[in-house]
């Protein structure tokens, strides 16, 4: 197996439209590793470091691994990709179960932080938490209220990753 390394530039937009149907975000304290469905992200610069935010509902289990260890991958499919796994990844809780054994995926070892990437979802990105910042609810717009936090309760907390490398996992 082999890590082809990526511009992130190049990729942006494949990594954005991806967040539609979904992408993952694994995390790992201890020799627990877990993964989890996002929608939400931004890729950009911040700080003059390239950066990728996640946007985490403060009740997740991933957000409680991340308070343990501030390192996260994202894992971005690239080409056909067992989409069940978004449904499983993103509906389960890592509390209750070790969800990314139940999905059939494949742990690779990182690069730089101590968070392994996915074969089956093989654009990853390393990153290692700047910053994090919970929304103040008084500060969100009514309808954003209405919409997206009426039913599913809680904040989410940005967690401002620094991208510290950027691959194609490869056969
Ligand atoms: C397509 C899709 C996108 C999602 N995007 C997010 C997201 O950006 N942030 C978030 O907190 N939860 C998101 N979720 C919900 C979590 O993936 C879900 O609650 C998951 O079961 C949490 O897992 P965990 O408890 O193991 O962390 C999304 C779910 C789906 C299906």
């Amino acid at each position: 197996m082999t890590k082809r390394k990526i511009d992130i530039c190049e990729y942006a937009g494949q990594i954005i439209k991806a967040m539609r149907p979904g992408i993952l975000i694994t995390t790992k304290v201890g020799d627990k590793v877990n993964s989890m469905t996002i929608g939400w992200g931004t890729l950009g610069i911040v700080w003059e470091k390239p950066v990728f935010i996640a946007y985490v509902r403060t009740c997740r289990f991933t957000h409680e691994m991340l308070q343990g260890n501030g390192e996260f991958t994202i894992n971005v499919p690239v080409g056909d990709f067992p989409r069940k796994a978004l449904g499983l990844l993103g509906s389960k809780s890592g509390r209750d179960m070790d969800k990314i054994a139940a999905a059939g995926l494949t742990l690779v070892e990182p690069n730089i932080i101590s968070v392994p990437g996915l074969k089956e979802f093989p654009l990853t990105l390393e990153c290692r938490v700047l910053y994090r910042q919970t929304q103040e609810e008084e500060l969100l717009g009514d309808e954003e209220k209405r919409r997206f936090y009426s039913i599913e309760k809680g904040p989410h907390t940005a967690f401002y990753g620094e991208i510290v490398d950027a691959y194609i996992i490869e056969e």
